[in-house]
């Protein structure tokens, strides 16, 4: 037996391998299954016992080394098939970095800004009830604003529903925490619309608070001002025009100057050299009572634009269907806004 057990060894000394096919030869003749060191494991039962201590550790001995020499062997192998096409001095291959969608670039800016106005984020569910999005927010049942924002109800409960704007975050906060509130939210929304190059059953948006002591339409002029010209460059301008949302009042939507044409009057912005980004107004009283907060020791002011739009301008990014396509050549267009 001890004869034999060196014979094997000599032998896998000697054994070389030139390719994997070779050393999975080698594997099989000593380690498999049927491999000569299994027979001589079989035969060792008969062993006379003041034998097998010794033959005992020198056949572990054996099939430790006979693993370790085909595991070299099989390394070489590998290694000896590369070396001859390594070649030490090319450049690395170049690591394709991913590169952020345009929504969620355009959603970091504008949290950024906000940000250093003191403003922090809030978020809220995107499953909500009909308080939150409409009824706190001074959209009674049968107001005909409902319609205006066609709504995805789910199941047969009228009053569980995919939001269908962010402002439902508003009263989520102003139920929870007290003024001064400052907040910024963004999220995604839904509406029940056909899909198109202009609209889409979801799309994101994000909604200011801004809820204390003496808050005056001038504090929204002038935030509204400081984010106008951070997102779109120092010589933006903003245009008020009176408008209508249930929960704000006076309400008021922000048109910035067409920075295509300067103000001109271009095809962009259809000869008017405006272009409409976002609505706004101070909080409606109701809304504010609504949500526990008295509305003669405070006042408000809030904010709502769509992502895609700001988007839009800033890249001018046609079809909105793009932006959910996941078509990687229109996402590595981006890759330099970083
Ligand atoms: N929630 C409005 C919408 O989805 C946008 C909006 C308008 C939000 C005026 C506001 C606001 O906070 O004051 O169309």
């Amino acid at each position: 037996m001890i004869n034999k057990i060196n014979e094997i060894r000599a032998e896998l000394e000697a054994a070389s391998a030139a390719n994997a096919a070779e050393v999975e030869a080698l594997r099989i003749k000593y380690l498999s299954k049927k491999g000569a060191i299994n027979a001589l494991m079989a035969d060792f039962r008969n062993v006379p016992a003041e034998q097998k201590r010794e033959i005992g550790q020198a056949l572990n001995e054996l099939k430790a080394f006979a693993t370790d020499r085909i595991n070299a062997l099989r390394d070489a192998a590998e290694g000896e098939g590369d070396s001859s096409l390594l070649d030490l001095t090319r450049t690395a291959a170049p690591v394709r970095l991913g590169t952020r969608h345009p929504l969620s670039l355009v959603r970091e800016q504008i949290i950024d800004i906000f940000r250093r106005l003191g403003f922090t984020i809030a978020e809220g569910p995107e499953v909500e009830d009909d308080w939150h999005v409409f009824e706190s927010l001074n959209f009674a049942a049968d107001h005909p604003a409902r319609d205006m924002q066609d709504t995805f109800f789910i199941g047969r409960r009228p009053d569980v529903l995919l939001r269908t704007h962010t402002s439902s975050v508003q009263t989520r906060v102003m139920t929870s925490q007290k003024p001064p509130i400052r907040i910024i939210c963004p999220g995604r929304v839904y509406r029940n619309e056909a899909i198109s190059a202009r609209a889409h059953c979801f799309f994101h948006q994000v909604e200011a608070l801004y809820v204390d002591k003496n808050v005056t339409f001038a504090d929204l002029r002038q935030t509204l001002l400081y984010f106008a010209r951070e997102m779109f460059g120092p010589q933006t301008e903003i245009r008020l025009r009176p408008s209508y949302f249930p929960f704000t009042e006076p309400s008021a939507e922000m048109d910035i100057s067409c920075d295509l044409c300067g103000g001109k009057g271009c095809s962009f912005c259809k000869g008017t050299g405006w272009v409409e980004i976002l609505g706004c107004g101070m909080v409606d009283p109701a809304v504010l009572e609504a949500c526990g907060i008295d509305s003669k020791e405070y006042s408000g002011f809030a904010l709502g634009m769509g992502i895609e739009r700001i988007t839009n301008l800033k890249y001018r990014v046609k079809d909105l269907r793009l932006f959910s396509e996941n078509d990687t050549r229109f996402l590595e267009e981006f890759t330099a806004a970083h």
